[in-house]
């Protein structure tokens, strides 16, 4: 059945349906496949070991992710180890089209295109539940949460359109041993699931492990956020007042290197203050946004909050300002707001909105409000995405094989083990040629005891 305009459905002989833009980019994908690949030693490596254990054999995988370059090789580690994956987007502009091509050809069951509207985006995720996974991948924790809204009953426009997709089953839930999620923002909606009470099924937090956040996050999130915002204007960095919300992880990858390439002022706005002394040691200012919207070129959102930039903001930003945002969701920046008050609103570039208000001042939201390293840039290099998903790809040998413990836990956000997490970076290091020194007997007694002092 074909749903949308541009989609291209395609059913093979087993009954499977795949929703992607054109499958004649595959070769494209393919070689862009391959690229990704020769720089993510660490998930080759692991993906080498599946290969010989299959351990997937008969396992479905349902993964809801930004569909990059980065995610097929994740994708690659699981069917080598024989499961069915099955792959929607975690956001309507971040996938890539010649790698959903190239996904399909691999024998990954793709829902996912760029520029997708509501209905295809949970379209999407409705066919992903469909497969009935026995493992659930999110980065966002959209397709968990869908899980849930179904078997409580729940009935919004969301779930009115899995149902087109699913019928009217409700209990898919109960099939799934365990989840892991990619982001920041996912685990803070798992974990007010669980303080509720109502999450159903355990969640490793594979953000929460120091491979992931202290890299992808603050690394990937700084070199792609600045490509991203780069690609969509082609503006200079250099000169210009880049005011940043938020100093965690990702806003501090963000302030370093819009403070390399030369920003003549780096600007936070923090509501914790651990955060906003961090800014101000590194050499940054610090001031609430309604002061740093005056005078800022470009501004950036990365806080996992909302509202972030609204309404007062805009009323006082400079002619030309540039506004975008990082976080996982389009709600940082008050788009209806903006909305409110322009005149007018001109697509000027492909990522580039430009609203006119009424005093003839021009705001330019970058990609929608949407994380702009995926919306208008390729998100974060393979090299960092190696260690984040070789994380993801051995969370998910864990819940594979502790699944009876997991039933017992039931619903927890829970950590991925240290040993876990320690080789994975050992592996990196290992990848990059890095030695360490190995602690002596003697010194590894006196880290354990109490008993040396002054
Ligand atoms: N673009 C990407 O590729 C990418 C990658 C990783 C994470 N993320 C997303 O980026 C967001 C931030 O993630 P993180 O890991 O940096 O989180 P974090 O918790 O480390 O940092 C968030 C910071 O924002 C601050 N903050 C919260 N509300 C604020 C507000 N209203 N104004 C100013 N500051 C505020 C917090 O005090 C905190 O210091 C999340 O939504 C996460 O999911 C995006």
């Amino acid at each position: 059945m074909i749903f949308g305009d541009f989609i291209l459905t395609i059913e093979t002989e087993k009954g499977e349906t795949y929703e992607i833009r054109d499958f004649s980019l595959k070769n494209e994908g393919l070689k862009t496949m391959e690229w990704a690949a020769s720089r993510m030693p660490v998930l080759q490596f692991i993906k080498k070991r599946f290969e010989e254990d299959k351990p997937f054999k008969g396992i479905r995988i349902g993964a809801c992710l930004h569909v990059t370059k980065e995610t097929s090789q994740l994708c690659e580690a699981w069917l080598a180890g024989g499961a069915e994956v099955y792959l929607c987007a975690s956001n309507p502009l971040s996938s890539q089209d010649e790698i959903t091509a190239a996904l399909v050809s691999k024998g990954v069951n793709v829902y996912a295109w760029k520029f997708m509207d509501t209905e295809g985006y949970y379209r999407a995720i409705g066919h992903v539940i469909n497969a009935r996974p026995h493992i659930t991948i999110d980065d966002g924790a959209d397709l968990v949460s869908i899980l849930h809204k179904l078997k409580r009953g729940e009935r919004d426009e969301e779930v009115e359109i899995v149902q087109k997709i699913i019928g009217d089953v409700t209990d898919i839930i109960d099939g799934v041993w365990g989840g892991a999620e990619e982001t920041t923002t996912g685990i803070i909606r798992l974990q007010a699931m669980a303080d509720d009470g109502a999450l159903l099924y355990p969640i490793m937090a594979t953000n929460s492990s120091p491979s992931k956040n202290l890299f992808d996050n603050v690394y990937g999130t700084g070199q792609s956020s600045i490509d991203g915002i780069l690609r969509a204007t082609a503006d200079l960095i250099a000169s210009k007042v880049f005011v940043i919300a938020g100093y965690g992880h990702c806003g501090k990858g963000v302030a370093m290197r819009a403070k390399g390439m030369g920003a003549s002022r780096v600007i936070i706005t923090e509501i914790e203050p651990h955060a906003a002394l961090q800014a101000v040691m590194e050499g940054m200012e610090v001031m609430p946004m309604i002061e740093a919207a005056k005078i800022a070129d470009i501004i950036i959102t990365a806080t996992g909050c909302k509202d972030v930039v609204r309404k007062e903001h805009f009323e006082v930003m400079k002619d030309g300002v540039i506004a975008c945002n990082t976080g996982h969701f389009n709600v940082e920046i008050n788009i209806p707001d903006l909305d409110s008050l322009a005149e007018n609103k001109v697509k000027i570039r492909p990522f580039v909105d430009q609203y006119t208000m009424e005093d003839g001042r021009k705001i330019n939201l970058l990609g929608e409000g949407r994380l702009i390293n995926l919306a208008a840039a390729e998100g974060h290099s393979p090299e960092i995405m190696d260690t984040s998903f070789a994380l993801q790809a051995l969370a998910t040998e864990y819940i594979l094989k502790n699944k009876e413990q997991l039933k017992n836990i039931g619903g927890r956000v829970i950590q991925i083990p240290d040993d876990i997490d320690n080789n994975v970076a050992l592996l990196k290091c290992k990848a990059l040629g890095i030695n360490l020194d190995i602690l002596t007997p003697g010194q590894e007694k006196y880290l354990s005891s109490w008993h040396v002092g002054t």
